[in-house]
């Protein structure tokens, strides 16, 4: 399998035996996660670039980069940049490859990471573009499914909770589990339905999938439990996004009656989809699902740079 200079952009680019090699091999990598000591990035610099706010993503990658013995360089918002005078998105990107021999990008715009790649001369990674695709985020919700949940992810009921139609997170999941042929629910606001060319492209892979707007008809039959917030910055009128804000809450008294090995799941950040008081219930894995960002952020960037283990 060769990934050495190959972009991450999509997960609708993999293949599932492309992801379960990425998932084993930030398996061997999770115990340097914690401590160092295997510097397969040493005289690296991968460069960060995040022209929108991020806490998890921008920081994990900072922090496997880092385990790995390399450097990174960056910025954490546009408006310290050359952007702000004008500069374009192509100019950026053909500055920075002469810096750095990756490039992790975060941007508002659907498809800017995309062009991004066919610019670079050195990988591209999507680390979210608009409501576009998240695909390191997906390899570690499916790491996180893989080692807390009981059954083999192709038999897990899925259920996707809250903005499925901005939800970049959800939208790249969707893809992924579809190659597991897990089965999925979806739960959204009628307003914030999944988009009609993935419950199509879903519905062809041979999905097994239900849609509804009451989060109580899937609770009793879920393995998985992914929340996720209402992406208010990506309402075109605010008052759209109070209709929709609190659609939906879990709190202990909600999982009365879930399986008892469900996990609850969540992109972060939350706010208020989830009750802090179930962060102390058996369910919760999200901090978990956090840290595990970080193996797969390893596995990714030591892959794509051709630096075996
Ligand atoms: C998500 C994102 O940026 O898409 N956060 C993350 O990367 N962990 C989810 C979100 O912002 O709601």
């Amino acid at each position: 399998m060769i990934f050495e200079r190959r972009h991450i952009i999509s997960t609708k680019d993999f293949s599932r035996e492309e992801i379960d090699f990425i998932l084993d091999r930030a398996g061997r990598l999770e115990p340097y996660a914690r401590r160092g000591g295997l510097d397969l990035l040493k005289g690296h610099v991968v460069a960060t670039l995040f022209f929108e706010p991020s806490t998890r993503t921008r920081l994990s990658f900072d922090t496997a980069v880092k385990r790995l013995g390399g450097a990174t360089i960056g910025f954490d918002s546009a408006e310290s940049t050359s952007t702000v005078k004008g500069e374009t998105l192509s100019d950026t990107i053909k500055v920075i490859e002469s810096y750095a021999d990756a490039i992790v990008i975060r941007h508002p715009r659907e498809g800017a990471a995309r062009m991004a790649s066919e610019i670079s001369s050195v990988p591209v990674i999507n680390a979210g573009d608009g409501a576009g695709h998240h695909p390191t985020q997906t390899l570690l919700d499916l790491y996180t499914m893989r080692k807390e949940c009981r059954k083999p992810i192709e038999e897990l009921n899925v259920a996707l909770v809250g903005d499925l139609k901005y939800g970049r997170t959800v939208h790249s999941l969707a893809y992924a589990l579809s190659l597991y042929k897990a089965r999925l629910s979806l739960v959204s606001p009628e307003q914030l339905r999944m988009p009609e060319s993935i419950i199509n492209y879903l519905r062809k892979q041979g999905v097994e999938l239900v849609e509804t707007p009451r989060i109580d008809d899937v609770l009793a039959d879920a393995d998985v439990l992914y929340m996720t917030r209402i992406q208010k910055e990506r309402f075109p009128d605010p008052s759209e996004y109070l209709k929709v804000a609190d659609s939906y809450r879990i709190t202990p008294d909600t999982l009365k009656g879930v399986k008892d090995d469900m996990i609850i799941m969540h992109p972060l950040p939350r706010v208020n989809e989830i009750d802090p008081a179930v962060d102390s219930t058996r369910h919760a894995r999200y901090f978990r699902q956090a840290f595990y960002g970080v193996p797969i952020r390893m596995a990714v960037l030591s892959l794509v740079l051709g630096k075996e283990a």
